[in-house]
């Protein structure tokens, strides 16, 4: 048996709150984009919630005309909301001019098309040097020395003096990937960057984006690849114009597509570091926990007044009241694993509440899974 409170004593107190995604990247509140159409006004977004945090590589799915490029748009400033907030860095974006919102697109965005989108009367390396000669973060003699230093990153460097039309698809995808990286952006927007590539280039040119976010990048990738979408951090979903988070969805396999979309925008996205308190025996616990990266570590007391880990609680899985709590307080603790961190979605009970209410076979669900957790854990 682990008796965790004197191995904790050792350890730096941590409050438990805190955030590894402190800077809110990107944010979307209350997004609408309605385009008018000869016959009347199309809703392409709805009441969009939506926060990007910074290292976070983010999948965007869903069918062809369900307002993926749309919400892309958005936050690349190529069009703008008819409704809604829309920050990118702390900037609200939407109250930017053309000029403002060219100068914030040159210095934090880089952009990737399905279609690649190079200048074709330039060289590759001067489609690389473009976006440097507009923001003049680098001199002249640096801008030519860093598009060959990023043509080279995305493997491409013996093409650098040929024009697009003389590479391949994939060649010219990887220019596009390094003119993204011109200006040495945080953030990377990609709409269906391997959509118009053979698999095995796509595969390449996606593994260029897992390695730009283990160099820190943060990436919205737009993907149709069902592949893809399973090795992103994360997967929203768009149907018709709105989100919801795919793990939701896994967690909650009876819900509606609607009642999915409203308990995303309740949802709230919280990372604990490696060892610290989630729920506190004793305190009350009056929110609702979906492990969405990592495990968690159910703790109980033992009998001989010493504690012992009673249960893991792993990615897509939930835990709450119905299971923990007795007569108002928590009857264990849960808490991140010693040696890694874990991200969990909180909802409050209000929201699950409504949503049981409406579903009987997803409050079933619940109900059997806390029963199957009380036998086997010995949570008493
Ligand atoms: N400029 C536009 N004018 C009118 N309708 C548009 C315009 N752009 C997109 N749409 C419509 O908005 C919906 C979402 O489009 P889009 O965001 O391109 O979808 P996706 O990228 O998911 O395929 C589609 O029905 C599309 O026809
Ligand atoms: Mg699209």
């Amino acid at each position: 048996m682990l008796r965790f409170l004197s191995r904790q004593s050792t350890k730096k107190r941590n409050t438990g709150k805190e955030s590894l995604y402190p800077e809110r990247l990107i944010q979307l509140h209350n997004v609408g984009k309605a385009y008018k159409t000869q016959a009347g006004e199309f809703i392409a977004l709805k009441d969009i919630e939506l926060a990007i945090g910074a290292g976070e590589f983010v999948g965007v799915i869903g069918k062809s005309g369900s307002g993926k490029s749309t919400l892309i748009n958005m936050i690349a400033g190529i069009d703008r909301p008819s409704a809604g907030e829309v920050y990118v860095g702390g900037t609200p974006i939407h109250s930017l001019d053309e000029g403002g919102m060219a100068k914030l697109r040159g210095h934090k965005l880089g952009i990737v098309f399905q279609f690649f989108q190079l200048l074709p009367v330039l060289t590759a390396i001067e489609n690389v040097m473009l976006p440097m000669d507009f923001c003049k973060l680098y001199t002249r003699r640096e801008r030519r020395e860093r598009a060959l230093y990023l043509l080279d990153l995305v493997g491409v460097a013996e093409h650098a003096y040929k024009p697009p039309s003389m590479l391949s698809g994939g060649e010219q995808q990887r220019v596009a990937v390094a003119r993204a990286l011109a200006n040495d952006p945080p953030i990377i927007l990609a709409d269906e960057p391997t959509g118009n590539l053979d698999s095995k280039t796509a595969e390449l040119v996606f593994q260029l984006f897992e390695e730009l976010v283990l160099s820190g990048k943060t990436i919205l990738l737009v993907t149709h690849d069902s592949d893809q979408a399973k090795r992103v951090n994360r997967a929203i979903i768009i149907s018709d114009g709105e989100i919801f988070e795919e793990y939701l969805a896994r967690t909650f396999p009876s819900l509606t597509e609607r009642q999915l979309i409203w308990a995303t925008s309740k949802l709230q996205l919280q990372k604990y570091h490696a060892g610290s308190i989630i729920v506190r025996q004793g305190e009350p616990a009056d929110k609702f926990y979906i492990v969405t990266k990592g495990q968690v570590e159910v703790i109980s007391p033992t009998p001989d007044g010493g504690q012992c880990v009673a249960a893991h609680i792993e990615s897509g899985e939930y835990f709450g009241e119905i299971e923990l709590l007795q007569g108002g307080a928590s009857i264990a603790t849960v808490r991140a694993p010693l040696d890694s961190e874990v991200e969990v979605a909180i909802m409050h009970y209000d929201t699950l509440n409504k949503l049981i209410s409406e579903s009987e076979s997803t409050k079933k669900e619940i109900a059997s899974v806390a029963q199957e957790r009380l036998k086997d854990n010995h949570i008493h």
